[in-house]
């Protein structure tokens, strides 16, 4: 497996996003990472399994001149940026009986849009050298309507097929596009969910996964996929089946 020389991670303060930076700098890549917490990242970079190549360049993904800003920062100070893994994301449940359009901008804010500016950062830069890959990280919550994930699945299947349709044109141009599907990951963002979670994963597996993955070189990074492929089955049964099949896994 060859690691990437620079890397850039967004939502790398927390979670996967954390993992994956400590698991690239482990196998020598220098690491850019970010998220809004500055703090969180100087930490970070600080951790003995840092190695000193973890390097934080703190930015809001919903600021699209300042995500232009970063990647130009992290270049100058790492150089060339090999592997972009717009990672950066966030959820928050949707009741129906209290519907709030607030909700949802936050969501598309963060996951949707602030995933959009890194890719108009970083795809100028990725075109012109022909070279490299970037990795969306968005989730199996995207495949299918769950309940509950009425923003964040939004979100997710707007990012899915962001990626197929941009992977059409980024091909002949010489650059990776791939997509990063989990299941359910041990992180901060899981831990607020207040169901069982089939197949949770611990992080470090996770991070561990996706590595791997996005190395292969196919297009989608999903796991477990024991978890995952059913969720993607079930999304190919007509919509009689899906409703009572869905509700009663998730006991709806
Ligand atoms: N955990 C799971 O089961 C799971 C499953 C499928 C997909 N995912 C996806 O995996 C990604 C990482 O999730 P996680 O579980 O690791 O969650 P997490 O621990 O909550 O981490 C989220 C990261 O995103 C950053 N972030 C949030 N808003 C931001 C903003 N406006 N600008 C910059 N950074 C921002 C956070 O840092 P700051 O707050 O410091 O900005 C943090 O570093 C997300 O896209 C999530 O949807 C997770």
């Amino acid at each position: 497996m060859t690691t990437p020389a620079c890397v850039w991670i967004t939502g790398a303060s927390s979670g996967l996003g954390r993992a994956v930076a400590l698991r690239y700098a482990g196998a020598g890549a220098m690491v850019a990472a970010s998220a809004r917490s500055a703090e969180a990242m100087a930490t970070l970079a600080a951790a003995p399994a840092a190695a000193g190549r973890i390097h934080a360049f703190p930015v809001d993904v919903t600021d699209r001149v300042a995500m232009v800003d970063t990647v130009a920062r992290i270049e100058a100070a790492l150089g060339p940026i090999e592997l972009a893994i717009l990672n950066a994301g966030t959820h928050e449940p949707v009741d129906a009986q209290h519907f709030d359009a607030a909700v949802f901008d936050r969501l598309f804010a963060v996951n949707l849009t602030g995933t959009v500016n890194g890719l108009h950062a970083i795809l100028p830069r990725l075109i012109a050298r022909r070279t490299g890959q970037v990795a969306l990280v968005a989730s199996v919550a995207g495949y299918g309507g769950l309940p509950t994930a009425a923003a964040y699945g939004a979100t997710k299947a707007a990012m899915i097929n962001l990626a197929e349709a941009l992977k059409f044109d980024l091909d002949p141009l010489g650059v990776r596009l791939s997509l990063v599907n989990p299941g359910f990951v041990r992180t901060p963002l899981t831990d607020q969910n207040p169901f069982p979670m089939p197949a949770l994963m611990e992080v470090d597996d996770a991070a561990r996964a996706l590595v791997r993955g996005l190395a292969r070189g196919g297009f989608e990074v999903t796991f477990p996929r024991r978890f995952t492929y059913v969720v993607k089955l079930l999304r190919l049964l007509p919509y009689r089946l899906y409703f009572p099949l869905v509700a009663r896994l998730t006991g709806k």
